[in-house]
């Protein structure tokens, strides 16, 4: 029997402890919808607390918006997506499985196939003769397959009424900047942010979490003063992360890669806009900083001419290196000019751009797009996390999101001790912290639940605390064990 790998095992851990899992399970799930059950939603909620934390409280220059998820069908054909959000698609004759045919190519040949037109992945297909996975019948030509998922409005169900669920939450930001900034009261730079579902009607979703069909965006569009450069002394524009330059892949050199300067970069042209440099950076600092992930298995990558979306000048992915998927996407930071606000105002035949008091000039502002995906974060955190040993099961999330803060445990639910379990739980909650209440099964088989969710900190209230009004403390990454007073308990936990 083949045995599973690191991912198989986290998928078996989000259905076991039930995290989050496939959407109508009870029939046939339609393939790319999920439910987050009550741990999985803690450690969503807390990615989102942190995102919007990081990047709108604490900073002056952001506003929030919560649009709605179905727009007027002519913000996307303004915006382009009703023609050129695609992916080519190729069918088997005989059963009529769907493919999409850069995927196919790249799993069967091994080739890259970032940025390949239909015309050149039906050649590949044709040439190297390749066939249906399920029943290996010939497959049709490639085509053009709209990502859009559509619905309609009112009562007559025709194309008259069409209307669509959004691909992206960036547009409705667009869509609303000129009002936005009204109210605002924000001079330029600014950015508006938004968190919310986004749709895309995948043809093969695929990897649990990491390719859905709903899913939720964490998005800031950056609206950017011509005369104005990013404030470099707050970032480390010179921290270093291993990256791979457009030229680069170019050069067949994507295994080369080494070490670079944000700054570097920016200095030597490679990174053409300061503020996209800036904004890389940002997104650099928070998933490494913030959320915690493993700085070594992240890259930054430029994307090459052919697989910038219609929209982009210029796309930085920060990329992951998963276990037997290796590097792939999981956030992509965009410089989208001014391409966006330009197509609505010719669309809506309204002026977008908003008056400069400083050089009395209108300006239609160029954006950078930062882009984060909730879920598929949410499907990196736990990877990264994940540990094994021996037979124990280990989630090392960072504290800013683990589900809960601490476990607090009687050695037994009787003589008293339950009750002084259940006084230093109610109290530590009264002072904000998430915490659980647990006393069924022995210790360890509590530590085990608890590492396995990622439960940082475990308190286990005993004989020698109905004396001492102490406790023991026991830390999941390293087993160790203290004993602190209960007074000491919420500084001793961050609260
Ligand atoms: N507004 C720009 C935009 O939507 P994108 O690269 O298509 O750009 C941004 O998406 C992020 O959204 C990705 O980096 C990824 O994290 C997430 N994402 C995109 N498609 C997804 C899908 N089908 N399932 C889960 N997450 C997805």
């Amino acid at each position: 029997m083949q045995s599973l790998t690191k991912i198989d095992k986290v998928v078996n851990l989000c259905s076991r402890r039930g995290l989050v899992f496939p959407n109508s399970e009870l029939y046939s799930p339609l393939g790319g919808f999920f439910d987050y059950a009550h741990y999985g939603l803690a450690i969503k909620k807390r990615i989102v607390q942190s995102w919007w934390n990081y990047f709108v409280k604490q900073r002056e220059d952001i506003v929030g918006l919560d649009g709605s998820i179905i727009s007027s069908p002519r913000v996307w054909q303004a915006s382009g997506h009703l023609e050129n959000f695609t992916d080519p698609l190729v069918e088997c004759k005989k059963c009529k499985s769907r493919y999409r045919a850069d995927q196919l190519v790249r799993d069967e040949l091994k080739l890259e196939v970032e940025g390949l037109d239909e015309k050149t992945l039906a050649k590949l297909i044709g040439e190297h003769k390749l066939k249906c996975e399920k029943c290996k019948g010939e497959l049709a030509e490639a085509k053009t397959f709209n990502l859009m998922l559509k619905t309609h409005v009112g009562v007559v169900e025709d194309d008259s009424n069409a209307a669509f669920l959004r691909p992206e939450t960036a547009q409705t930001i667009f869509a609303d900047f000129k009002t936005i900034a009204s109210f605002a009261r924000k001079k330029l730079p600014f950015g508006i942010a938004q968190i919310g579902k986004a749709f895309r009607n995948e043809i093969s979703p695929r990897n649990f979490l990491f390719r859905a069909r709903e899913f939720e965006q964490m998005e800031i569009e950056f609206f950017l003063h011509p005369g104005k450069t990013p404030p470099f002394e707050k970032i480390k524009l010179n921290l270093k992360a291993k990256a791979l330059t457009a030229e680069e892949q170019g050069n067949g050199k994507s295994g080369s890669m080494v070490e670079k300067s944000v700054e570097g970069l920016l200095k030597d042209n490679v990174i053409a806009n300061d503020w996209l440099a800036y904004w890389i950076a940002e997104a650099w600092f928070w998933l490494t900083e913030e959320i915690g992930l493993d700085k070594e298995k992240l890259r930054i990558r430029q994307h090459v001419a052919t697989e910038l979306s219609h929209y982009s000048k210029e796309t930085w992915d920060v990329e992951y290196d998963y276990p037997e998927w290796g590097w792939k996407e999981l956030v992509g930071i965009a410089d989208r000019g001014n391409f966006d606000l330009q197509q609505h105002q010719t669309h809506s035949k309204k002026d977008l751009s908003v008056f400069d008091e400083e050089t009395k000039q209108k300006i239609l502002p160029k954006v950078i797009e930062p882009s984060f995906g909730l879920d598929r974060l949410f499907f990196t955190a736990l990877i990264d996390a994940f540990e094994e040993e021996g037979e124990k099961t280990l989630l090392k999330l960072g504290k800013s999101i683990a589900p809960l803060d601490c476990a607090v445990f009687p050695l037994m639910g009787k003589d008293n001790l339950d009750v002084k379990a259940r006084e230093v739980f109610e109290m530590l909650k009264r002072r904000g912290l998430e915490c659980e209440y647990d006393e069924s099964g022995s210790i360890g088989k509590r530590y085990a639940r608890h590492d396995e969710i990622g439960t940082p900190v475990c308190i286990t209230i005993d004989y020698d605390s109905l004396e001492k009004n102490d406790c023991t403390i026991r830390h999941r990454d390293s087993g160790k064990q203290e004993r602190v007073a209960i007074t000491q308990l919420p500084e001793k936990l961050g609260a």
